[in-house]
């Protein structure tokens, strides 16, 4: 399966909803609808081993602000990421097939999930992050595809959330 192309027909998707009928142009922010950029996500983190990312921000992405693919032992540390609340799909970190995350003094504020967590996630930790509005932490979706890995070990302390009001 074509991973870009799905998720630029969910972007084109979700852009309609946004937008009402203005179409939305792919090349604005020189991303290219050529099948192979995939122009849904602010940051990506694929296959990262040993690492701290700190001190940075993102604000206004489409789709999941910050993705990470098959990390393994990788801290966010003093992260924030923002969007407007009424922003539709704009999950701030997705997490998949990843094991050994975590993210401490940080901020996500979205409108929809906090931190995501997909198939094959283990051992996440999150801390101290304030979460908002939006709708929280979550896990899945999970059991749509077939071969998908179990979740194991999240644990979620001393962080506070603020629910999506609008
Ligand atoms: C995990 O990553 C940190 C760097 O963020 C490194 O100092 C540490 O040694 C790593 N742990 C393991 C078990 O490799
Ligand atoms: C935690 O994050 C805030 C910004 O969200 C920053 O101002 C503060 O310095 C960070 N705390 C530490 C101990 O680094
Ligand atoms: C991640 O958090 C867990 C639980 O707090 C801790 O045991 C582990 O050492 C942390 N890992 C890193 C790389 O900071
Ligand atoms: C709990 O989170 C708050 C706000 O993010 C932070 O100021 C405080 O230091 C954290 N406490 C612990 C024990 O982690």
């Amino acid at each position: 399966m074509n991973i870009t192309a799905t998720s630029l027909l969910l972007l084109l998707a979700s852009s309609t909803e946004v937008f009402g009928d203005t179409i939305f142009y792919v090349t604005k922010y020189e991303a290219k609808a050529d099948g192979n950029t995939d122009i849904t996500q602010n940051l990506r983190f694929n296959f990262i081993t040993n690492s701290m990312v700190k001190d940075i921000t993102s604000r206004d992405s489409k789709q999941f602000q910050m993705n990470l693919l098959g990390c393994k032992n990788l801290t966010f540390y003093n992260v924030g990421i923002s969007a407007p609340e009424v922003s539709i799909n704009t999950d701030g970190i997705h997490i998949g097939r990843s094991s050994g995350f975590n993210i401490t003094n940080s901020t996500v504020e979205t409108g929809d999930d906090c931190v995501s967590i997909g198939d094959g996630s283990e051992q996440i930790n999150i801390q101290s992050v304030t979460c908002g509005p939006g709708y929280g932490i979550s896990v899945g979706s999970l059991g749509k595809c077939p071969n998908e890995e179990p979740v194991v070990g999240i644990s979620v302390k001393n962080c506070t959330f603020t629910p999506r009001m609008a």
